[in-house]
């Protein structure tokens, strides 16, 4: 196989490097192409251009593939915990017991945060959506640990603040939802494992005893690890693009935040509840959403569908939809959006548009469901994809930055107005 591409220009051709990655990707690497030839690449919304090596995630989105780590995500959601998963992708490695357990310990030391923060959080209105709180909280830490502004810090001390953003994040998450419906938080409780500490913060009240569901903490669990990566989509590329000025871990973590919360991203798990309720309420007729679904004078998108890489079933998908009925099974929760969400799935993975773009059922159009039957309010669905993307995010800051990438950079083809002269504000 060829290890070198050609590009024809002008009559000049342009020999250019081909790199393969483990799993037999192929690209042509055009770092140096424009210092040769003049010519930049075109590409809006990078949907076919690598912007690193990385050996974090590997995803197949034709075969429906997805592994962290070398590990597939079916055997992860089935045997491991969010935990372990966390220390795969941030350290490369399963942990043994007793990594594991100094791992867990760590965590379990600096759930805690600074009161002062509880002022930052009494000064968002009630109102606020939880992503605006959650992203602000943890750039805040900024401010808490300004050690951690330092870009040439030891490995120790990103390691620590790598651990505090972990151990923090479920608090801040739980907090953000106390703000929102306005009850007293609640401290954490380091004798409890990551999603119980997590429930009893988010559903306690002070002085009243908060018995965790364990069905409810273990599909809780198995939600975050279905989240915890996804190699280069636009929340993570966000993370290394802000990373890659050698702006702090709290900072880009908390961009990315902020990049989730578009609804054609993670917000999407958000607007797909609204999205089903809406068509309850009209009557119960996917139909006539499908055909809005179609028609291109309408802006409406059937939230939940479609991928920018899979182009077959999302693998996290077909394992939600059954921790999705198991769950219901469990709790006894019988939604009628669960039914409209069946149903309109079935009809468009049975008609010609969905088939012919490949648009089939992502994460986020099940994990709503779930959250809704925890008694997880809407607004919040995000907020818990951010809690379960964390790690991901966290191990691919860390690999840009071990990587030693240049600041990230895009170029653009400039369309604009050619060199004018300046005319005074009378003259015109
Ligand atoms: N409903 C109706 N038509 C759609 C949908 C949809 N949900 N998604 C894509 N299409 C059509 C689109 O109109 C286009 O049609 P045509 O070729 O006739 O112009 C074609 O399918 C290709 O779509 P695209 O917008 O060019 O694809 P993209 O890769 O730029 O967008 C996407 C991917 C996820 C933003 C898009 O599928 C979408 O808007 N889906 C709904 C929002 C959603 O569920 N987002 C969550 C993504 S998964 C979790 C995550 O990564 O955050």
């Amino acid at each position: 196989m060829s290890n070198t591409a050609e590009i024809k220009f002008n009559g000049n051709t342009y020999e250019l490097p081909v790199t393969t990655g483990s799993e037999n990707e192929q690209a042509i690497d055009i770092s140096k192409l424009r210092a040769e030839s003049g010519l930049i690449t075109l590409d809006p919304g990078f949907k076919n251009t690598g912007s690193t090596k990385s050996a974090i995630t590997f995803l197949d989105g034709e075969q429906g593939i997805l592994r962290y780590r070398g590990y597939s995500i079916e055997d992860l959601a089935d045997k491991s915990s969010f935990l372990e998963v966390a220390y795969l992708l941030i350290y490369g490695e399963l942990p043994d017991t007793e990594t594991f357990t100094n791992f867990k310990n760590r965590i379990s030391k600096h759930t805690f945060v600074h009161e002062d923060i509880k002022k930052i959080l009494d000064g968002f209105p009630s109102k606020a959506h939880p992503m605006g709180v959650l992203s602000s909280l943890v750039c805040s830490l900024t401010a808490f640990y300004p050690g951690s502004l330092a870009p040439n810090r030891s490995e120790d001390d990103i390691d620590l603040s790598i651990i505090r953003l972990l151990a923090k994040l479920p608090t801040f998450t739980a907090w953000a939802y106390k703000n929102k419906i306005g009850h007293p938080v609640i401290y954490p409780d380091n004798k409890l494992d990551y999603c119980s500490n997590f429930m009893k913060m988010m559903y306690g009240l002070p002085g009243n005893e908060y018995e965790v569901d364990p069905v409810v903490a273990s599909a809780l669990d198995k939600l975050l690890i279905l989240h915890a990566d996804h190699e280069q989509n636009c929340s993570t590329s966000t993370v290394r693009i802000v990373g890659s000025s050698q702006a702090s871990l709290y900072s880009s973590i908390s961009a990315g935040i902020n990049a989730l919360w578009g609804p054609l991203h993670g917000g999407a798990n958000q607007a797909v509840i609204e999205m089903l309720e809406a068509i309850k309420e009209d009557g119960g007729d996917t139909t006539k959403f499908l055909n809005k679904a179609k028609d291109k004078n309408d802006p409406f998108r059937l939230m939940g569908f479609g991928h920018r890489v899979y182009k077959n079933f999302d693998p996290r998908a077909k394992i939600i939809k059954k921790a999705a009925d198991d769950v219901l099974a469990k709790l006894g929760v019988n939604d009628p959006v669960l039914d409209i969400a069946k149903g309109l799935e079935e009809a468009a993975l049975k008609d010609d548009y969905f088939v012919e773009r490949k648009l089939y059922p992502n994460v986020d159009f099940y994990s709503g469901i779930i959250y809704r039957a925890m008694g997880i309010p809407t607004e919040m669905f995000t907020v818990m994809f951010a809690l379960g993307r964390l790690p991901g995010w966290i191990a691919q800051w860390k690999e840009m930055r071990d990587n030693n990438e240049p600041i990230g950079r895009p170029r653009q083809v400039y369309v604009g107005a050619e060199q004018r002269d300046y005319t005074d504000i009378s003259k015109r």
